[in-house]
């Protein structure tokens, strides 16, 4: 290997993502929360979304377990939610309210959006496991849309606005392109 993990690391920091918090219940009826830059969509149809879990973290064995779990996309505003879920173990949940999904997981309400979904599948991801979470239902916060929490270089950003551009009308580019204009 040519470069350091440090290198790699900076290298993937150049990509920006959103943020997200993954949350469920375990079979005991215990919340469980955890913040992702790894989540991603995978397919239309089916519905699916993914996400990875470092296998050495200390709820790792915990989400394994879990038959469903929910994809809370956080808004600018919610960086001190996004810190909190971040903190090994803790009183994560302490205050902080959530309400219940179709499925019983636990959503938080000031979300952007929340991907409700059901366990499809996991995968080897090196040192972390890939979950592939089944899309069974969509909660939006109309409120909070174009407001994402971005995370660039480590840090959280916040999406300017007037920097939207729109993506070419091509046939190749079906369903990429869009005549969203919320970032104005
Ligand atoms: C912005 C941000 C993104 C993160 N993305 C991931 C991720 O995609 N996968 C992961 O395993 N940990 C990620 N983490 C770290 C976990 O949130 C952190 O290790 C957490 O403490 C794990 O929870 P646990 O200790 O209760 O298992 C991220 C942290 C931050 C601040």
């Amino acid at each position: 290997m040519s470069f350091d993990e440090r290198r790699f690391r900076d290298a993937l920091g150049q990509f920006p993502t959103g943020v997200a918090i993954i949350t469920a219940l375990t079979p005991a009826g215990d919340k469980l929360g955890m913040t992702v830059s790894s989540f991603n969509s995978l397919s239309l149809d089916p519905p699916l979304i993914l996400f990875s879990i470092y296998c050495k973290a200390l709820s790792f064995a915990a989400w394994q377990k879990v038959d469903h779990y929910a994809v809370n996309i956080l808004s600018e505003d919610q960086q001190d939610l996004s810190n909190r879920f971040a903190r090994a173990k803790g009183e994560k949940w302490d205050g902080i309210e959530s309400v219940s999904g179709k499925t019983g997981v636990p959503i938080l309400p000031d979300a952007v959006v929340t991907f409700e979904c059901e366990a499809f599948g996991r995968h080897d991801g090196g040192d972390h496991e890939i979950f592939v979470g089944k899309v069974i239902a969509l909660h939006e916060n109309k409120r909070q849309r174009g407001q994402s929490l971005v995370f660039f270089g480590g840090q959280y950003r916040q999406l300017r606005a007037h920097g939207a551009h729109n993506v070419p009308k091509d046939s190749n580019l079906q369903g990429w392109s869009s005549d969203w204009e919320g970032l104005g």
